[in-house]
């Protein structure tokens, strides 16, 4: 092996032994750790009724109210207490106007927990349950029965992503 090499070599050892212990979340250690990894666990549980809402999965009702206390149990007042003022530090892709409209952070944190709530009263009653034909009418009758049937699991689950989407929409920085 020649200087050079080795030279390579070392500094590839060094970057690997120092990226190690953070590389999931790109650096985030403390606080900014601990809220990334809570994130992640209600993105699992996101991603797994996602796809029984979406029929890629049996439907299991047991395991949607699981998931749903899993996120009632990560939100509200156990989210926001992640954030303290200015705990933008490490890899945090958090904005600062979290803490100038601190209210609004707070306010879609509860909604985390109050929608989560009624989902998991609610597994057992699906939209199709609610209007059978709902596949062979037009788009517009469609579409009014789903605002109507307001309290299916499955419009529940339409309000709880969006909650999440819209907190990070203005509360959260585009992955680059
Ligand atoms: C009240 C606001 C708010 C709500 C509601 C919210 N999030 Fe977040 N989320 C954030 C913020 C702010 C960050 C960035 C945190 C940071 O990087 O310091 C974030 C980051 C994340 C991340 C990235 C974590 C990482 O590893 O970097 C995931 C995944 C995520 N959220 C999933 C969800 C899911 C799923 C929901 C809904 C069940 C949700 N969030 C609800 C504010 C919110």
């Amino acid at each position: 092996m020649n200087k050079l090499t080795t030279a390579m070599f070392t500094a590839l050892a060094i970057s690997i032994t120092v990226a190690t212990p953070v590389s999931a979340h790109q650096g985030a250690t403390g606080i900014v750790k601990e809220r990334m990894d809570q994130m992640d666990i209600m993105k699992k549980s996101m991603k797994s009724m996602s796809a029984m809402f979406k029929g890629k999965t049996a439907y299991d009702a047991e395991a949607v109210r699981q998931h749903s206390r899993t996120i009632a149990k990560h939100s509200d007042t156990t989210l926001t207490k992640l954030f303290p003022e200015d705990s933008l530090q490490h890899a945090s892709e958090a904005k600062p106007v979290i803490w100038q409209k601190w209210d609004k952070f707070e306010f879609l944190s509860a909604e985390l927990k109050r929608i989560s709530e009624a989902l998991e009263n609610s597994a057992d009653v699906r939209e199709s349950d609610s209007s059978e034909a709902a596949m062979s009418m037009t788009m517009d009758t469609a579409m009014m029965t789903e605002t109507a049937a307001s309290d299916t699991a499955d419009s529940l689950f339409r309000e709880l992503a969006d909650t999440c989407s819209s907190c990070h929409t203005t509360f959260r920085k585009k992955k680059k």
